[in-house]
C-alpha cells in the first residue's frame, strides 16, 4: 500500500491527542505536521500540550519534539507538506467551514471531525460499514471547489455511532421509529475530571445541539446519491435525550425501536451477528473483525468493562428484550473517541486510500 505523509489539525485537543496515539504504528500514514491554535503554534507538542495529555500510552517520541504550526496562519505550508489532513478543532462553525474549504482548495483533502460540513450536500459523512459509496459524491464535490485531489469527507457525531450501527443492518424489516437516550461520557466535550472537576459525582441533562445532530445524521448517512448530492433519507423517525455522565469514555445508549415487518428476536441477533462491511471485505488496518457484538449477559454491555471491544472500534449491543410501547429495546455502547471520532476518521481515511481518493 501506498504511505501518506499526514497532518493533525487540533494535534493538541481530546480527538487530537486519540490520532497521535492511533497513529503511532499505522502500517499506511505517518504524522509530519501538528497544529492547533496561535497558542500552541512555535511550541514543542510536548510543551504545547503539557498537563492536557490524557491518553493511557505516553506522548510517542518522535511526536513530543515537533513544533506545532498555527492551523490557520501556517495552512499553506501544511497543505505542501502533507497528502492529506485529519481535522478537528474546537473553533466557530463558520470559522471550521471556511478552514475546512481552504484546505480542500489547497489541493489537501480533509478527513473532519467537526460538524460544520455535516450537511453541505456534497460533503460525504461514512460510517465505512453502512455508506461507503457515498465517497462516489466527492467527485461533484472536487467540480464545485475547482480541485483535482482536494475535497471534505466528514464523521459523524459520536453520540449515534452506537445505535445507528445497531439499526443498520435491521433496516430490511422496515424501522419505522425509534427512540434513543444516550448516557455520554466528558471527554466528549474534550474533557477530564481533572478539567470538569463539576463531573464528579454528577450527571447533567443538557448537551448542547446535541439531541439535533443524533436525530438529524442518521438521515443522511442513509441517504441516497443523487445528481451529485446526497439526498437525505425521509425515516426512520428518531428522538433522542442525550444526558453527560461521570464517565471517561464511551457513549451509551437505551434503544427503543419499532418495525412494519417486527422480527424475531432470534432473527434481529443473526443480523447483528452476520453483519459486516466494506472494511471488513477490504480488511482496513483498523477495522474491527466482528463490528457488532451481542452479549447475551444481563448486565453487558458495561462502558468500563467493553469500551475497548478490538480496540475501540466495535460496538457492544446487549438487553435485546420486547418492550410494551415499541416492538423491541435494548442497549448499545461505543468509545466515543475511537469509533466516535478519531478512530472512526482513521477508518474512513483507510477507505478512502483503499478506494484510490488520497492517491
Ligand atoms: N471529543 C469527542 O469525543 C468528539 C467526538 C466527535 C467529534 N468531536 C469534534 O472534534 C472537534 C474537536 O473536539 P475535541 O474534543 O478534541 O476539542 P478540544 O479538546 O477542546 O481541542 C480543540 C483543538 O482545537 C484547537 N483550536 C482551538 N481554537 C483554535 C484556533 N483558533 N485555530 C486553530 N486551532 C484551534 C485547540 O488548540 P489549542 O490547544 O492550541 O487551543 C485544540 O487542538 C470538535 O469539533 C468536536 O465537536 C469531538
Amino acid at each position: 500500500m501506498k504511505q501518506f505523509n499526514i497532518g493533525i489539525v487540533g494535534a493538541t485537543g481530546m480527538v487530537g491527542q486519540r490520532f497521535i496515539a492511533l497513529l503511532e504504528n499505522h502500517p499506511w500514514f505517518h504524522p509530519v505536521v501538528l497544529a492547533a491554535s496561535p497558542r500552541s503554534a512555535g511550541k514543542t507538542y510536548e510543551e504545547a500540550v503539557g498537563s492536557r495529555w490524557a491518553m493511557d500510552t505516553p506522548i510517542p517520541e518522535k511526536i513530543k519534539k515537533m513544533v506545532v504550526l498555527d492551523a490557520v496562519a501556517d495552512k499553506e505550508k501544511i497543505a505542501a507538506a502533507v497528502d492529506f489532513i485529519f481535522c478537528a478543532v474546537d473553533m466557530k462553525k463558520d470559522e471550521i467551514k471556511a478552514l475546512e474549504e481552504a484546505y480542500a482548495r489547497l489541493e489537501c483533502p480533509v478527513i473532519s471531525n467537526n460538524s460544520a460540513h455535516r450537511h453541505t450536500p456534497d460533503v460525504p459523512m461514512i460510517i465505512p460499514e453502512i455508506n461507503p459509496e457515498h465517497a462516489e459524491v466527492i467527485h461533484a464535490q472536487r467540480k464545485r471547489l475547482g480541485t483535482k485531489r482536494g475535497f471534505i469527507a466528514v464523521k459523524s457525531n459520536c453520540s449515534l455511532q452506537s445505535y445507528v450501527p445497531a439499526l443498520h443492518p435491521l433496516m430490511k424489516f422496515g424501522v419505522t421509529k425509534s427512540l434513543a437516550c444516550t448516557y455520554q461520557a466528558i471527554s466528549g466535550a474534550g474533557k477530564t475530571f481533572q478539567t470538569w472537576p463539576e463531573m464528579n459525582d454528577n450527571v447533567i441533562p443538557y448537551i448542547g445541539g446535541e439531541e439535533e445532530k443524533s436525530e438529524q445524521e442518521p438521515l443522511k448517512i442513509w441517504g441516497a446519491l443523487k445528481d451529485g448530492k446526497i439526498v437525505e433519507a425521509q425515516g426512520p423517525a428518531i428522538t433522542t435525550q442525550c444526558i453527560r455522565v461521570p464517565v471517561s469514555n464511551g457513549h451509551l445508549a437505551a434503544v427503543f425501536v419499532s418495525f412494519e415487518k417486527k422480527p424475531s428476536m432470534e432473527e434481529i441477533k443473526k443480523c447483528w451477528a452476520e453483519f459486516s462491511g466494506e472494511p471488513q471485505r477490504l480488511g482496513l488496518p483498523l477495522a474491527p473483525k466482528q463490528f457488532l457484538h451481542y452479549f447475551e449477559e444481563d448486565n453487558r454491555p458495561q462502558t468500563a468493562l467493553d469500551r475497548m471491544l478490538e480496540k475501540g472500534m466495535a460496538v457492544s449491543i446487549g438487553r435485546l428484550r420486547p418492550d410494551s410501547q415499541y416492538d423491541y429495546k435494548f442497549v448499545c455502547l461505543s468509545h466515543n473517541t475511537l469509533r466516535g471520532a478519531a478512530g472512526g476518521g482513521v477508518l474512513m481515511a483507510e477507505l478512502l486510500a483503499a478506494k484510490g481518493y488520497l492517491d
